[in-house]
């Protein structure tokens, strides 16, 4: 064992012990930390994951503890490649065979009929299982070196805005878990899109980083679930999602502001600045209009405006054609739900 090798290790068990995350990207210690049931923040291209063996029940139960997770919310198993799938579902139908070899690896989850390989915790008891194969190297790389698929969610506390770079998740978890793999910030930004193949006609259960133009290219049609939920079984439960702290209202007429002094209001903007609040309140996602770089800078600008004390944030609608779907999708679930 190289020495740098026994130093991280030491490292990390030293972080554990004061309740504080290493960031790092040397993959040794994070293959070390998973190979022994730890817990490990991992980059994807999407969104950090929150990953643990995920064969594994008691590291499952784990994670859903550190998240703060409803253990009736499932999680996605990550695979290196389709192959290294196989064990773990029963059969991938036609469809679900196009799309995997068309977007994986990238920002898309399959829904599959699950074998018993598959922890009933992972699924929160359904029969099916999330499956997914992300394109970002030092996860491929990671998944490469150990035997087991890892179950990872989303490295942030149930409810609050997914984390698109390393600091985020150390922002928020960082006293829970000991190591954090940093792959620089995410390329897409927003999920992956869950697709359910076992049904004669495909549906989208959330949309993410694959958009349904996309899909329908490949596949033909595509059922959307409008109010993009996959968790079916628990309806509205989870309508409140991604949240930001601030008052957060997603507004289609930049002139809705008027019981706020411009100076209390945090904006979110597409591609241009608003004229009735001041420009240091706010961020401009695209000023070349494209919605894959506001994407990007999404989650990681709300995250932002939540934390500069403002009395309100205001985001604005998306065009509603690609990516800009599952953007609008996001800031309806992250908006504030006036009672
Ligand atoms: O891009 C992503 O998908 C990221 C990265 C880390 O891979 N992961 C992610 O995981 O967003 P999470 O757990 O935050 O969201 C996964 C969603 C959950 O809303 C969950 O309800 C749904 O996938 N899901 C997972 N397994 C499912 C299942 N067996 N049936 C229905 N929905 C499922
Ligand atoms: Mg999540």
């Amino acid at each position: 064992m190289a020495v740098r090798h026994i130093f991280c290790i030491y490292q990390v068990v030293t972080a554990l012990h004061l309740g504080r995350s290493i960031i790092s990207d040397e993959l040794e210690p994070a293959i070390e930390i998973l190979k022994a049931g730890g817990l490990v923040a991992v980059p994807t291209e999407t969104v950090y994951g929150l990953a643990g063996n995920g064969v594994d029940a008691a590291v499952v139960s784990q994670i859903f503890e550190v998240k703060n997770r409803p253990t009736f919310d499932p999680m996605i198993l990550h695979f290196p490649d389709l192959e290294s799938m196989e064990p773990f579902v029963k059969d991938i139908p036609a469809f679900g065979m196009s799309l995997a070899n068309e977007f994986w690896p990238g920002p898309m989850t399959l829904l599959l009929e699950k074998t018993d390989l598959v922890p009933d915790i992972v699924t929160a008891g359904s029969y099916k299982v999330a499956v997914r194969v992300s394109s970002h190297p030092m996860l491929l790389s990671l998944l490469q070196s150990i035997s087991f698929p890892l179950a990872a969610p989303s490295a942030n506390p149930f409810g609050y805005i997914s984390p698109t770079t390393a600091q985020h998740v150390d922002d928020q978890l960082g006293d829970k878990i000991a190591y954090i793999l940093d792959g620089g910030p995410c390329e897409v930004g927003l999920e992956s899109t869950i697709v359910d193949v076992t049904m004669e006609t495909p549906t989208v259960l959330r949309k993410g980083g694959v958009t349904i133009e996309d899909i329908i290219g490949v596949i033909g049609s595509v059922t959307v679930k409008d109010t993009s939920t996959s968790q079916p079984s628990a309806p509205g439960m989870l309508h409140s999602h991604y949240s930001p702290r601030t008052p957060f209202y997603v507004i289609d007429k930049k002139n809705s502001l008027d019981q706020f002094a411009p100076e209390e209001v945090g904006v979110i903007a597409f591609d241009k600045l608003w004229d009735n609040v001041p420009s240091k309140n706010q961020i401009v996602l695209s000023e070349k209009s494209e919605l894959k770089e506001a994407a990007q800078k999404l989650f990681a600008s709300m995250r932002e405006m939540d934390s500069r004390g403002f009395k309100v944030i205001f985001s604005e609608r998306f065009p509603d054609i690609g990516l800009g779907r599952a953007m609008n999708d996001k800031l309806l679930r992250a908006s504030t739900k006036d009672k």
